[in-house]
């Protein structure tokens, strides 16, 4: 596990004093059981496969199956007491009174995609609420342009799939992974490769319900609009438990178009990526073209590589030629796209490059246990990087092994929602920067020197990304940018990744949480305070 993560465990542990014992184990197990019977009415057969305790054969299986980062997957890594797998809304109801009445934590888990593990590790005692179980879309193409109730547990790919059955020009706006839990995708801001047609996912949010910290459940009238505008970007897990998202769909049409263009540093990648930062956040909002800087070895050569993966809502000859006006660097041909139905793309996004031999029904696949280690950070940049400045980027860059930069351009219709009207803060920006380590090999060894690479080309971005304070996203989870343990100086802790989150969005979402949380029992490391009690 990364040092930092550990030291910050092991200062929350400090700061609890708590070192739980199987026999602390056993007597929390038997107190959430005892207070879950009392306020439920569940079966004694429901309750072994609802609650489990660290002794139940399904613990592991279960708290592996949505661990999606490797390194939070060791024997070292902090395990819950009891993990509750809820079936039904009363047993959410339920695991959030009776963790509030045992005093301890509760982490949320929905697709498990955090980056850093936030919704399963943690220092303290703690419980996991696993909400897999909760995986009903519903989609409605009479409400409207079309709508859809989707639960939290779902994942992206399923919502896709069921919005495909009924329809193949409805789509919905959100990431391009498709195991992605839509629980912490949504309350996160959520983006993918539509953004510049249609915004933010939050954008799409009509509606939610959420199981409050009295164990009270909750749709937007009788939330209010203050909590609603919180879990749109704010972050589900300061607030409450998001049970289901209704969400509005998007027309797209029936034919899009894909394309690819790979170019190494020969081939005038500089040159090709230096003109994308002015051509990508500004051109047709139905076009979105990414790009993947990487350092590759090629004939024990490292050397720089830059890949550039679009998506345009239309067809291929009208692509081809606003890019031949607007980015002749790019060499863009005819042969280089591919035109295909929504539903297809996302399989291409996936990888599969004939997407007529792969059916939909692989969205549907939820990949339990399948963590790669990793580690992700993010940076925000407000103005086009000189070629000069590029050209020292990926000399650095082609020293450092396993470190890439994956460049997603905003603008467009992205910059038609004002930046206070979700808690989501970053619209105006040119483009987002993730800064990315995926690495095979276990071991703290291998941890520091690829964590290391990827803060190095963190470092060497900070003249170019924004400042005070330098922004970060808060799906791309990342807590080397500050962590909370809750105690005396929570909201000054609070402040310091919250403004990086949120910018001026901070102070309403403090003011939110201390409204309809006061005794701040949903928190974890970077949830957001509540206003400090000699300010109230
Ligand atoms: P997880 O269950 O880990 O939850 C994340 C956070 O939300 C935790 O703090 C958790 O407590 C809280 N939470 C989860 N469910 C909740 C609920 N029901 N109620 C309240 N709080 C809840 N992002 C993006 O915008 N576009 C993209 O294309 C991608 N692609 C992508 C690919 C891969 C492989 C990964 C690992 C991640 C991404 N992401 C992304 C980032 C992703 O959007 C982010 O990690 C989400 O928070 C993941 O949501 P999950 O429910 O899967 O995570």
């Amino acid at each position: 596990m990364d040092k930092m993560y550990l030291i910050l465990l092991l200062s929350f542990a400090a700061s609890y004093s708590i070192s739980l014992s199987s026999a602390d184990s056993v007597t929390t197990y038997e107190d959430f059981v005892r207070c879950f019977k009392n306020v439920t009415s569940i079966t004694d057969d429901d309750l072994s496969a609802v609650i489990l305790p660290r002794t139940s054969v399904s613990f592991t299986p279960t708290l592996r199956a949505y661990i999606r980062n490797a390194r939070f997957n060791t024997s070292s890594t902090p395990k819950p007491s009891i993990i509750i797998v809820p079936r039904v809304d009363s047993h959410v109801q339920a695991a959030v009174i009776c963790t509030k009445t045992l005093n301890l934590q509760l982490k949320i888990r929905s697709g498990g995609h955090d980056y850093d593990g936030l919704s399963y590790v943690s220092a303290v005692t703690f419980l996991v609420l696993d909400l897999s179980n909760f995986r009903n879309v519903t989609v409605d193409l009479n409400d409207g342009g079309g709508s859809a109730w989707v639960q939290s547990g779902a994942t992206l790919g399923e919502l896709y799939y069921r919005i495909w059955e009924k329809s193949e020009v409805h789509a919905f706006p959100a990431g391009v992974c498709p195991t992605v839990g839509v629980g912490g995708h949504v309350s996160g801001g959520g983006y993918g490769h539509m953004i510049r047609k249609f915004g933010l996912t939050i954008d799409h949010v009509v509606d939610a319900t959420i199981v409050d910290a009295n164990g009270q459940i909750h749709d937007r009238k009788s939330m209010g609009e203050d909590l609603f505008w919180a879990i749109g970007g704010g972050g589900g897990g300061s607030f409450g438990v998001i049970l289901a998202f209704k969400v509005k769909l998007v027309e797209v049409p029936k034919t899009v178009t894909v394309f690819r263009v790979d170019k190494s540093v020969d081939e005038n990648a500089l040159d090709m990526v230096h003109k994308w930062q002015f051509v990508a956040p500004r051109t047709d909002p139905g076009l979105f073209m990414r790009v993947l800087l990487s350092s590759p070895t090629q004939n024990k050569t490292r050397t720089v590589n830059a890949k550039l993966r679009a998506l345009y809502l239309g067809r291929a000859d009208d692509v081809v030629l606003k890019m031949t006006e607007e980015f002749p660097e790019l060499g863009l041909k005819k042969e280089d796209c591919k035109e295909m139905t929504w539903i297809q793309s996302l399989l291409w996004w996936m990888n599969h490059v004939d997407v007529d031999k792969v059916k939909p029904e692989i969205l549907l696949e939820r990949e339990p246990d399948s963590a790669k280690f990793l580690k992700r950070k993010s940076d925000y940049v407000e103005k086009e990087m000189t070629k000069p400045e590029l050209n020292r980027l990926f000399q650095k860059l082609a020293t450092l092994d396993r470190t890439g930069l994956v460049l997603n351009p905003y603008g467009g219709n992205l910059n038609a929602t004002a930046v206070n009207e979700t808690a989501f803060p970053h619209r105006h920006k040119l483009y987002k920067i993730q800064h990315s380590a995926t690495w095979p090999d276990a071991g703290p060894e291998a941890e520091r020197l690829y964590i290391g690479n990827l803060r190095t080309t963190y470092k060497i971005m900070t003249p170019f990304v924004s400042k005070n304070p330098r922004s970060s996203y808060l799906n791309y989870r990342d807590i080397d940018i500050g962590v909370n343990d809750h105690g005396a100086d929570s909201y000054r802790k609070g402040e310091i990744y919250g403004r990086k989150y949120f910018g001026e969005n901070f102070d309403r979402l403090v003011r939110v949480k201390t409204a309809v949380d006061p005794e701040n029992f949903f928190r974890n490391e970077q949830s957001i305070p509540t206003v400090p009690p000699n300010r109230r």
